[in-house]
């Protein structure tokens, strides 16, 4: 790596700051003999350091905290901490400790990472787009903050959500840090205590009308295509209307996707797929109730449609196994109140606001909880599922933790032993009738950083559904059966870089057949392609720019 800085300059670029491992060859040439101690110390050796002063910390959030210093510091030493054991750090640096550190954002502030762009620069967010000091960015995250995890809208204090989802491309698939840039875009906030809060980072007004928004992310998307063109914008955390909207807006000009749609179909679609192989059915086989028909329920419902079909059925017979229940009642045919990406699920059936008379008339196989109301799935509706299926599916999908619409305890000793479950956050495994089971994670996390990874190395020009079906079966096709027997629907998180991997490659080798790549395929086989592409948490020889021309 060359670089033009010189002395201290150098230890405050975290991406190429070593701290305690320099070189003296390094550190003569660098100009920072002094600056530093007289040591070279091993990564090893830094690493166990870093453990040590974690040991002393006391809260996740005290650890979120001084991960987020070390990362403003020493960029390959966080990424190594974090990717040397990613089941313990995953839910440090992402959920559900990002939701305390997202309600506090404004308070813990310390240091500026990513974007901030208020709806007042339109006209010049091209120009505010050209200060990010990296000039090749291959994806942003962006959030308005609408709808922060399952805590509402948040304003500002969102901001933390694009920089831990970025966090996560690179930690479990190995992009490349320098490529990312979090984003958050500023159209006010109508959440009246942060309004009031002195601390409070945001545009101190209300949010604008939907035509303005629109037009001011338009800018936004036009904006990304000229200053990086090259990038693939993710959407984050926005309101369910708005981000459904905003991905049919976009998905056929740009390359775009948006994860709460897609990227939590995906990984639910890779939980059903393997619950229907413990059942020994197939997906088309199984009938679907969500609790939650916004941006969650209704893009997993679309995806599932879209696997459907491909299993054989036609649209309308896909759409036809999907029910759907929100905060007012079934979705049914004589509702008024629906938006239109919501009426294809809205079918002939009697008016219920009653979520277990809805299960009892329309008796479905699965339950899907995407309604950010915690302890929704009650004894009464896990009691009714399990009268109904041999083996009830139960995902309970909401997060953060309190959120989740019944826990797995809740789940297996409701429904004895019979429930296959999966939450959208981590929960232990849990002991009923002699028998170990082991809840999955549906969280996405599986998923969109192998979508990324797999456009990073293909430079994929469009984000497709089939890009993230094909994803699903092989987050699917990794869980051991063994481990599928004792309920596990997911791959283990200990081994997810590994896991990402083979995902990504499944996922490139589409991208290439589809005709979607703007580079050439890869003459050696597709994993070792992706590989190639990785990053990896190790320091580079770091070499002065006048040595080297010398
Ligand atoms: P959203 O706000 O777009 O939709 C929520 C839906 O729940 C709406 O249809 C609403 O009518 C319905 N709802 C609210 N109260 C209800 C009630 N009392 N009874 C029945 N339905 C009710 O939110 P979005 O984006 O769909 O997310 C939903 C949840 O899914 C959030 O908690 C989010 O954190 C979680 N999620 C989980 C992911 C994972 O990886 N597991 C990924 C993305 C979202």
């Amino acid at each position: 790596m060359t670089t033009s800085k010189h002395g201290i300059d150098v230890l405050l670029e975290p991406s190429l700051n070593k701290s305690t491992a320099f070189t003296e060859d390094e550190k003569q040439l660098l100009g920072i003999v002094g600056l530093v101690p007289d040591v070279t110390e091993s990564e090893d050796l830094q690493l166990s350091r870093v453990m040590l002063q974690l040991g002393h910390k006391t809260t996740d959030l005290d650890r979120y905290i001084y991960l987020a210093n070390l990362l403003d510091h020493d960029e390959t030493l966080f990424y190594r901490t974090i990717m040397s054991d990613p089941a313990r750090f995953l839910p440090i640096v992402y959920d559900p400790t990002i939701g305390e550190v997202c309600l506090k954002f404004g308070h813990l502030y310390r240091q500026a990472r990513g974007m901030y762009l208020s709806i007042t620069r339109r006209g010049k967010v091209k120009e505010v787009l050209r200060n990010w000091p990296q000039k090749d960015v291959r994806f942003i995250c962006v959030t308005d903050g609408g709808r922060i995890l399952g805590l509402g809208d948040l304003g500002a204090n969102g901001a933390g959500i694009p920089i831990g989802k970025l966090q996560l491309y690179t930690a479990c698939a190995g992009v490349p840090p320098q490529y990312l840039l979090p984003m958050y875009l500023d159209a006010g906030t109508n959440n009246e205590q942060y309004l009031h809060d002195p601390l409070y980072l945001g545009l101190r007004k209300t949010r604008p009308s939907k035509e303005d928004l629109y037009s001011f992310v338009d800018e936004f998307v036009d904006a990304v295509q000229e200053v990086f063109p090259k990038c693939c914008i993710h959407f984050e955390d926005w309101t369910g209307v708005d981000a459904v909207h905003l991905l049919e807006r976009y998905r056929d000009k740009y390359c775009i996707y948006n994860d709460d749609v897609q990227g939590t179909a995906g990984i639910v679609l890779a939980g059903m797929i393997n619950a229907a192989k413990i059942k020994g059915t197939k997906l088309s086989d199984e009938k679907y109730l969500f609790l939650g028909a916004g941006s969650a329920g209704i893009g997993l419902a679309n995806l599932l449609c879209s696997a459907l079909v491909e299993e054989g059925l036609t649209l309308e017979q896909a759409q036809s196994k999907v029910y759907m229940f929100d905060i007012n009642g079934l979705l049914e045919s004589t509702r008024t109140d629906l938006v239109d990406f919501q009426q294809v699920y809205a079918h002939k059936h009697a008016p219920t606001r009653d979520f277990v008379a809805a299960i009892e008339s329309i008796r479905p196989t699965t339950i899907i909880g995407a309604s950010t109301i915690g302890g929704a799935f009650n004894q009464k509706v896990i009691e009714s599922m399990s009268r109904i299926n041999e083996r009830p599916v139960i995902l309970a999908l909401s997060n953060p933790t309190e959120k989740a619409e019944c826990t797995p305890e809740q789940a297996y000793t409701w429904s004895k032993g019979k429930a296959i479950y999966a939450s959208g956050v981590q929960f232990p495994p849990v002991k009923f009738g002699g028998k170990t089971y082991l809840p999955g994670q549906a969280n996405n996390f599986y998923i969109f950083p192998a979508i990324g990874m797999a456009i990073f190395a293909t430079q994929a020009s469009r984000v497709t559904d089939e890009l993230f079906i094909e994803a699903a079966r092989a987050v699917a096709d990794q869980v051991p059966p063994d481990l599928l027997q004792q309920g596990l629907l997911y791959p283990p998180q200990s081994n997810i870089l590994e896991s990402e991997i083979q995902t990504a490659a499944r996922v490139a080798k589409l991208v290439f057949d589809s005709g979607l790549a703007r580079v050439s395929a890869p003459l050696t086989d597709m994993v070792s392609f992706i590989r190639e592409h990785a990053y990896t948490p190790e320091y580079k020889q770091v070499v002065a720019e006048v040595a080297a021309a010398a």
